[in-house]
């Protein structure tokens, strides 16, 4: 039986999830309608270009979108509760103990000022009762758990005496110490060179292996093929395909995942000429009326720039290994939605 059977239900569930930015110049949606799951015992990838919104879905998730941006709409259920109504208290509580977040450059997380060892002791005495001595204890069991090798020497370091490499360890043991349930990680190895990246991913597959459900943002194809159980491709603030890693890699149905797809595979093969997906995202002040990527699709038909289309089933209504069905919001997938799609 597989580990999400066992385990049954879902970790996190999002549901129509609306994020604004209000400007001067009017509002931003930078989260869309976005509804998504995550599986316990799995790693939930979340790909797309720059600027498609993956980062402020997190947040929106954390409840940590800093003004003017707003969380206007959707629920945002953790084990049944919805984070979205809970007071900044109550989300407070949940950080680290239930949830945590990891991001893309440990730096700015870290106390340049403190050592790495206490940084995580301080984690722990926070939120539980405990005593220095146990606090250290636990750090450099993390420590040697994420693979920081001299872990007690290594706690005795501060943050720029550390490796890339290390400092993102420190950072995903500090995320890890509290053993939440579920791990946002938002672009975790963006930093770092690819053996670096390769020691991280297969780290969160063990970390995922003991219980914690991840969530993977990435722009990265690459880093999502590698771990990803399930994904979900933004563009826009949209979600616009998901599907289980393998039916998202081998038939893919939006243009635009196959243009992603395209120019992961042009880099993987050094073609010497680098194909991108002609066109930009689209300023999210003044998004197009129809489909957000008709103005840069190749196969955009009159419908497309006049409506929205819906998720629709790109396929079977069920996914594999009781993982959600494969999803596209395109007129093209030409299958009718059953239900509200979702
Ligand atoms: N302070 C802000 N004011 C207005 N728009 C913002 C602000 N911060 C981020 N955005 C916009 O939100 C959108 C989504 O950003 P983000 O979630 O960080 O993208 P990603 O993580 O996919 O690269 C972007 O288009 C960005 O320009
Ligand atoms: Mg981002």
């Amino acid at each position: 039986m597989l580990r999400s059977e066992r385990a049954g239900g879902k970790t996190l569930e999002i549901r129509h999830l609306n994020t604004s930015f209000f400007t001067m110049k009017g509002e931003a949606r930078v989260v869309n309608d976005v509804s998504l799951d995550v599986y316990p015992g799995r790693i939930t990838g979340i790909v797309g270009e720059s600027g498609c919104g993956k980062s402020m879905t997190a947040r929106s998730v954390m409840g940590l979108v800093k003004y003017p941006g707003k969380v206007v709409g959707g629920e945002i259920l953790l084990g049944g509760v919805d984070m979205a109504a809970l007071s900044e208290k109550e989300r407070c509580a949940l950080r680290g103990s239930e949830i945590s977040m990891i991001f893309q450059e440990p730096m700015t997380s870290l106390n340049p000022l403190m050592k790495v060892g206490r940084q995580v002791e301080e984690t722990i005495r926070i939120h539980e009762k405990v005593t220095r001595a146990e606090a250290r204890e636990r750090t450099e069991a993390m420590f040697t758990q994420v693979g920081i090798s001299d872990a007690g020497q290594r706690m005795e370091c501060y943050p720029h005496q550390l490796s890339g490499g290390l400092r993102q360890r420190v950072m995903i043991a500090m995320a890890m110490i509290l053993k939440p349930k579920l791990l946002i990680a938002d672009e975790p190895t963006t930093a770092l060179d690819v053996t670096v990246e390769a020691q991280i991913l297969r780290l969160m597959r063990s970390l995922c292996d003991s219980g914690t459900s991840i969530l993977l943002i990435s722009h990265n194809l690459g880093v999502i093929a590698q771990v990803c159980d399930y994904v979900y491709v933004m563009y826009a603030g949209r979600v616009v395909e998901q599907a289980d890693t393998f039916t998202l890699f081998d038939h893919p149905v939006h243009p635009y995942t196959k243009g992603l797809l395209k120019a992961a595979s042009s880099i993987r093969s050094d073609a010497a000429r680098l194909d991108t997906i002609p066109g930009v995202v689209p300023d999210l002040l003044h998004l197009p009326p129809g489909c957000s990527f008709s103005p840069r699709c190749e196969q955009c038909m009159e419908q497309c720039v006049k409506e929205v289309p819906d998720m629709t089933f790109a396929g079977a209504q069920d996914g594999p290994a009781g993982l959600s069905a494969h999803l596209v919001r395109c007129f093209l997938a030409g299958v009718p939605p059953k239900g509200d799609g979702i």
